[in-house]
Parts: structure tokens; C-alpha cells; sequence
């Protein structure tokens, strides 16, 4: 995953409690409508975002970020530190929430949900393919992105819990097209209902785990040797010690986020070895490949992984 330094040039308040934060650097490549980003606030510090900006900006990636005051200070921070002129570093963009092929879409979006859905709208949109668009929150001027919604026509519909009283997730799946794939981000207990309400496999859902409800990952395992490049330093991996708390000791620059494998953020590229893949994130068959490693979870088979990284300063 590429990395790349950049400088916050917008940070404004859409909602009491969304913060809308624009990064530019001139190599930013371009993202697909689901794709994550992260960005590193300060050092150790690293959150993931659903990029959230329009097709005309060249070189920008937009993040809205939900103020969470119980979370875990990175919110806190984006709302309360972060201003124009910051310089930070940015990685990505990872797809983590790809649009498949349908004849008809069907998007669910909850709250804060709305950024992956909302791009995917307007993709769909500027292509002329068919698809509806549910957008739900309580209270709408806590809920961001409206005229974007809006400006997207009959296609979507806009429900204001705190009014519309009788709204049901029964009634939109009711009303959409038999056989629409359902794309849905939004608070746990409305993924949850809409994963008891869509038969056939015909439902996506955003795989962004908070770290407040993830399970502790299980990186417990036998002691192992981590190498930087085929002639780099070698540091000892202990027994139930996690490969990324060494590489970071040891002064790797990696970037991490959730600890628990699933946000792709600490991607390492493996050269050799044989790693005992324990993340959510690659198929069986990219596991079988070998070709890289999240060390925040995993481990080595073998006795010592090379990985694809420069050798320390202080190694
Ligand atoms: S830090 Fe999230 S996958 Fe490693």
C-alpha cells in the first residue's frame, strides 16, 4: 500500500459532529466509489476513513470524519487539532468495500454510512445504471452529505427517523426490484437487521470494525526471526509477542491502525517465508501466496520471514 505525504487544505464543520477533512499531495492516485484511506494523525496514530470526495478532484482525498467522544482520541483529534496547513501522511487507497456488477443496486445508508454509499450513488448515477439509494439518520442537520443526496434525484430518499416514525428496512426491500444487490453501511443493528431481512447472498455491508467491538486478536504463537530484506537486520520475534510491536521497536516505519487484522494498514510485503496468515482481510488463495504479511496478527510457519522493508537506522 503506497503512502504519501500531504497537507490538509480544508477542515470544516457539515454537521455538529462531521468533520470534513480535504488532504492534497500532487502523486494522490484515484479511488474507486468504497475505497478506504488512512490517515496518520500524529505518530502511532493512524485511522481509516471511506474516501468521500467528488470525481473532479485531481490530487485531493476528502475523509469525513464522525466526532466519536467515546472513542479512541482519533476523532478527537481530526475535530479538535487537525487545521489547514497540517501536514500528513496518507495511505491507500484500499478497496475494501468494492461495487459489483447488478442489474439493479440497492444502497442502505445509516448516519456517518452515508460517505462509501453516497460515492457509490453518484458513480452509478454518472453511469446511468439503475439503482436506489435509502439514506437514514435522525435529525437531519446532524445527517451530512444532504445536498449531495438530494442532487441525485428520485433515485434517493432521504428519512428523518425523528419524523418518519413508520420508516421499516422491510418496506425499502419490499419496494426495490427482485434480485438487487444490496450495499449497506450503517450502525451495527441495522447491518444486523438488514443481514436477517436479504436472502441469496445478495447482501454487502461495510467491513470496517470499530475497535471497540472488534474481538482481541489472537496473536499468541511460537518465537520466529523477522528479517529487513534479504540483507537487512534480523530481529527475534519472542513467543506471544506480535511481529509488528518488534518491527516497531526496532524502528520500521509502518503504519497501523486496528491490531486485529482486519484494516489492512500494517501490509508488509513478504519476500520469504512462510507466514501463519491470522488476518480477515486476504482470500485463502492470496494466504497460499504468500506475498505479504499483516504483522499487527500474524505469525511465521517458517523460523524466519524476510520481508520487504529497508533496513532501520538503528538496525
Ligand atoms: S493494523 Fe490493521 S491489519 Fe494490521
Amino acid at each position: 500500500m503506497n503512502r504519501y505525504d500531504g497537507v490538509v487544505i480544508s477542515h470544516e464543520r457539515i454537521t455538529g459532529d462531521v468533520a470534513l477533512v480535504r488532504v492534497q499531495a500532487p502523486d494522490l492516485p484515484g479511488w474507486q466509489p468504497g475505497d478506504h484511506a488512512d490517515l496518520e494523525l500524529e505518530s502511532g496514530l493512524v485511522r481509516q476513513y471511506s474516501l468521500c470526495g467528488t470525481p473532479d478532484e485531481t490530487g485531493i482525498w476528502t475523509f469525513a470524519v464522525l466526532l466519536r467522544p467515546d472513542g479512541t482520541g482519533g476523532s478527537r483529534h481530526v475535530h479538535d487539532k487537525l487545521t489547514v496547513g497540517d501536514r500528513v501522511r496518507v495511505a491507500g487507497p484500499k478497496a475494501m468495500f468494492p461495487l459489483e456488477e447488478a442489474e439493479h443496486h440497492l444502497l442502505v445508508a445509516g448516519g456517518i454510512g452515508v460517505t462509501p454509499i453516497l460515492t457509490m450513488a453518484e458513480r452509478l448515477a454518472a453511469q446511468g445504471r439503475p439503482f436506489s439509494l435509502v439514506y437514514v439518520g435522525r435529525g437531519r442537520e446532524r445527517m451530512p452529505f444532504l445536498d449531495r443526496v438530494a442532487a441525485l434525484g428520485d433515485a434517493a430518499v432521504i428519512v428523518d427517523r425523528a419524523q418518519s416514525t413508520d420508516f421499516t428496512l422491510k418496506t425499502v426491500l419490499d419496494q426495490a426490484p427482485a434480485g438487487a444487490l444490496v450495499y449497506a453501511c450503517g450502525p451495527p443493528r441495522m447491518i444486523d437487521e438488514l443481514g436477517e431481512l436479504v436472502t441469496g447472498g445478495r447482501l454487502r455491508t461495510e467491513s470496517f470494525a470499530s475497535a471497540s467491538s472488534s474481538p482481541v486478536a489472537d496473536t499468541a504463537g511460537g518465537a520466529f526471526e523477522v528479517q529487513f530484506g534479504f540483507d537487512g537486520p534480523v530481529r527475534q520475534v519472542p513467543a506471544d509477542t506480535p511481529m509488528l510491536d518488534v518491527l516497531l521497536k526496532a524502528g520500521a516505519d509502518i503504519m497501523w491502525s486496528c491490531r486485529e487484522g482486519n484494516c489492512a494498514s500494517c501490509e508488509t510485503p513478504l519476500l520469504e517465508g512462510e507466514a501463519d496468515h491470522r488476518d480477515d482481510i486476504l482470500t485463502p488463495d492470496e494466504k497460499a501466496a504468500q506475498n505479504c504479511v499483516f504483522p499487527c496478527v500474524s505469525r511465521a510457519v517458517s523460523g524466519r520471514l524476510v520481508l520487504d522493508l529497508p533496513a532501520p537506522s538503528e538496525g
